[in-house]
């Protein structure tokens, strides 16, 4: 047995959700002499700032503001005046009607980055919270990547006449985004046709706009009524909480999502007022930047064990490196140090049978968040199946624990292929049960990691110049690989690999 495992659990708690970080071999003492340490002087104001909205986006020169969207400037404030509620509640009950007169029964979210994987992973995991869900058939689809990939999947089972398409994009300008939109727009016009419909008669009643731009989505001949507009304060991986999580409502239920917001207000109230050794989202960042700086390791796994947090990992792979991997400070000076870790992972279950060979006895150093429901209670079968079911749960628990513990413990063996090296930092998000009120709390938890990560670093986590430079390539490459323009007629110089990749798209 290690000697540097805690005698009491250390676990911070938080209305149901257990942050469990008896397996990072730190004393809560080490953790406040820890905090002393790197948290800045102005950590306090910062902090203070993120949560009424007034901390400043340096580089983009506007204030943050996706804490407020989950509170002050919810989408749903104004009760049953609310758009946002409106729109998904007519869709949800089967009122909204297509140009043919016929109930839609398919919502498609058109969306990439920010405006995708926080809809996708919530409308996931909280489905089954639906509470009106037996009366009208409604299915929310999502479509994000430019090659059309999941279009092939999606449009033979919609219908153009009963099918909504929500454009999500704070810029309305992501050009994924709009080739996806391009595809739709001609399966659709060729669909109506036969009913002597117009592109316009699709664009009045099959499209849903939301963005940060109301005169774009105007532009394009979205109609006032059906555009959602949030604030440009609210960064795109920030936004589910905003007009952005509409297919998270349509999926779920408006009030599964108020409810998602209320979890999400539970833990900016936590992160405001416990102490550091008390406090998750500061443990998790402290944590976080300990293993980074004074343990050298470059990588945090998430493991959730429960299959409704399987789009976690992705989701939270945005969150952080798209925040937080730079190599310089907020006022532009190089940093010569590590920041935000690689985020990767996959659902923990799967993963035994697949890269946990590499985790127990591989070589690499690596820390993980593994994420449990403790109970799921079911009353949508039969005692026995419902039974059964809790048995699963219980047999997942079962295997997180262990898996958990073997990689922080380890065990010793003079056998080298039964030797398993532990001291892998590990900590656990355990729910007590699954709610629309946890799910919201554990993903603001992780929004708050990142943000205090960012002050700690000295880092502007809330702006992205880094995804810009390859968008811009992509413009001159696509040219190439439409026109076969390389060499001296094209507008760039590539090198010989990418010229003969190019060269095998038209042989
Ligand atoms: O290219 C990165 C990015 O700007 C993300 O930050 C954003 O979430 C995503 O693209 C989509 O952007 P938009 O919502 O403007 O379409």
């Amino acid at each position: 047995m290690r000697k540097d495992l805690p005698e009491v659990a250390l676990q911070a708690t938080c209305n149901g959700l257990i942050y469990d970080w008896s397996y990072q071999f730190l004393t809560p003492e080490a953790v406040e002499e820890y905090a002393n340490k790197r948290l800045p002087k102005n950590f306090d104001e910062a902090r203070k700032q993120l949560l009424n909205g007034t901390y400043l986006n340096i580089s983009e020169n506007r204030e943050v503001s996706h804490v407020l969207a989950r509170g002050r400037h919810s989408v749903l404030n104004d009760g049953d005046h609310s758009k946002f509620a409106k729109i998904a509640r007519k869709l949800r009950s089967g009122q909204w009607l297509g140009s043919t007169g016929k109930p839609i029964q398919h919502v498609v979210n058109i969306g990439v980055g920010g405006s995708d994987l926080g809809p996708l992973m919530a409308s996931f995991a909280l489905k089954e919270f639906a509470t009106d869900i037996q009366k009208h058939h409604l299915e929310t689809h999502f479509v994000s990547s430019m090659d059309g990939g999941q279009l092939y999947a999606v449009l033979p089972v919609v219908d153009p006449e009963t099918t909504v398409f929500i454009i999500t994009s704070k810029s309305f300008g992501t050009i994924d985004t709009f080739a996806n939109v391009d595809t739709v727009k001609i399966w659709a016009q060729e669909g109506l046709q036969k009913h002597e419909k117009t592109l316009q008669d699709w664009m009045e009643h099959h499209v849903i706009g939301i963005s940060a731009n109301t005169q774009k989505m105007t532009d394009y001949g979205i109609p006032p009524a059906h555009q959602l507009t949030f604030p440009e304060s609210i960064g795109g991986r920030f936004s589910m909480w905003s007009a952005i999580g509409l297919a998270i409502a349509t999926s779920c239920g408006v009030q599964v999502f108020q409810r998602m917001l209320e979890g999400a207000r539970m833990m900016d109230e936590h992160f405001a007022t416990q102490k550091p050794s008390e406090n998750i989202p500061l443990l998790m960042a402290l944590l976080g930047i300990y293993n980074r700086e004074e343990r050298h390791i470059n990588n945090l796994a998430v493991l959730p064990y429960d299959g409704r947090f399987r789009h976690l990992p992705s989701y939270l792979q945005q969150l952080d490196m798209e925040s937080n991997g730079k190599q310089y400070t907020a006022d532009g000076q190089a940093l010569n140090q590590p920041t935000g870790p690689i985020i990767w992972g996959g659902f923990g279950p799967n993963g035994q049978h697949a890269f946990f060979q590499h985790l127990h006895q591989g070589y690499d150093s690596f820390t993980a968040d593994f994420v449990v429901v403790l109970h799921r209670d079911t009353k949508r079968f039969s005692d026995n199946v419902t039974n059964s079911l809790k048995s699963q749960q219980h047999l997942s628990v079962a295997n997180c624990l262990a898996h958990r513990r073997l990689m922080a413990v380890g065990q010793s063996s003079d056998n080298p292929a039964n030797h398993y090296p532990g001291g892998h930092p590990n900590s656990l998000f355990a729910l007590k049960e699954l709610t629309p009120e946890s799910f919201g709390a554990i993903i603001a938890a992780y929004e708050h990691k990142v943000f205090t990560q960012g002050v700690v670093w000295g880092l502007n986590s809330f702006d992205q110049p880094g995804v810009e430079l390859g968008k811009e390539i992509a413009k001159d490459t696509y040219k190439a690989v439409l026109d076969k323009k390389l060499g001296e007629n094209s507008n760039v110089l590539f090198d010989a690999s990418t010229d003969a990749l190019i060269q095998w798209v038209h042989d």
